[in-house]
């Protein structure tokens, strides 16, 4: 289990299937995210889970509250092992209780600190459709993210094309957010993290 501020980030559990699917068919989600490659029918759902329990390359976490209320999944998809990198996303079920709170920042740092720290990795990815502000704010505004491509006119979605942003992460990035050592394992000694944050870590 893995703790931030707001949120805990949990393993995926086969009992969670069910809300997977909620995740998969929420009309929100759907119209935000570039694709997604969820299973929707109940058996390819646990031959899916399944087949992640032996994935070296993919990791899900829960994102819950610290009430362990079930907010959404994110995690890991394709690790690239020779150029310790990977692309993220998240999908957090919005409501009006939800939104807006935090969550979704909190848990882009939280992946953030797991991805460098303890997986190792230097590098991570994402795509983001243009009018998806809520994503862009909490990546590129809140969690040290940066803008490194724009592909004009790639998605379509909802009857036109839209334009697809590549966004990235360097551990250095993350370094650079004012809170970032408040997600640095604790098993990391403060003086380590003070060097941490005024050095270049590659
Ligand atoms: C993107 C997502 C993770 C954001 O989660 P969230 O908990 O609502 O966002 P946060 O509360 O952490 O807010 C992050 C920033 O976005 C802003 N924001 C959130 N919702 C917003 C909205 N509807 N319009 C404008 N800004 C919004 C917040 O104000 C905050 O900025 P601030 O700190 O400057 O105030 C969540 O909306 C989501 O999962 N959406 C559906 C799937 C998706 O788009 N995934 C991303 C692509 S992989």
């Amino acid at each position: 289990m893995i703790r931030g501020k707001k949120v805990i980030l949990r393993p995926l559990e086969e009992s969670d299937l069910d809300f997977c699917q909620v995740l998969y068919n929420d009309e929100h989600i759907r119209d935000m995210v570039v694709g997604w490659d969820f299973p929707s029918s109940k058996k390819n759902q646990k031959i899916w889970f399944e087949s992640l329990i032996k994935d070296k390359r993919n990791i899900r976490f829960i994102v819950e509250t610290k009430k362990r209320e079930r907010l959404g999944l994110t995690g890991l998809w394709n690790i690239d092992w020779h150029n310790r990198s990977s692309l993220t996303a998240i999908k957090l079920l919005v409501t009006k209780k939800t939104a807006g709170k935090g969550y979704g920042r909190d848990a882009i740092m939280v992946m953030n600190a797991f991805s460098f720290f303890n997986v190792g990795l230097h590098k991570l990815w994402c795509e983001i459709l243009d009018y998806n502000i809520p994503s862009l704010k909490a990546y590129t505004e809140r969690s040290g993210w940066k803008i490194e491509g724009k592909l004009r006119k790639h998605i379509f979605k909802n009857g036109s094309y839209h334009n697809l942003y590549f966004i990235g992460c360097l551990k250095e990035d993350f370094l650079s957010v004012p809170d970032s050592n408040e997600y640095i394992p604790s098993s990391i000694p403060e003086g380590m993290r003070r060097i941490l944050r005024k050095i270049d870590p590659e």
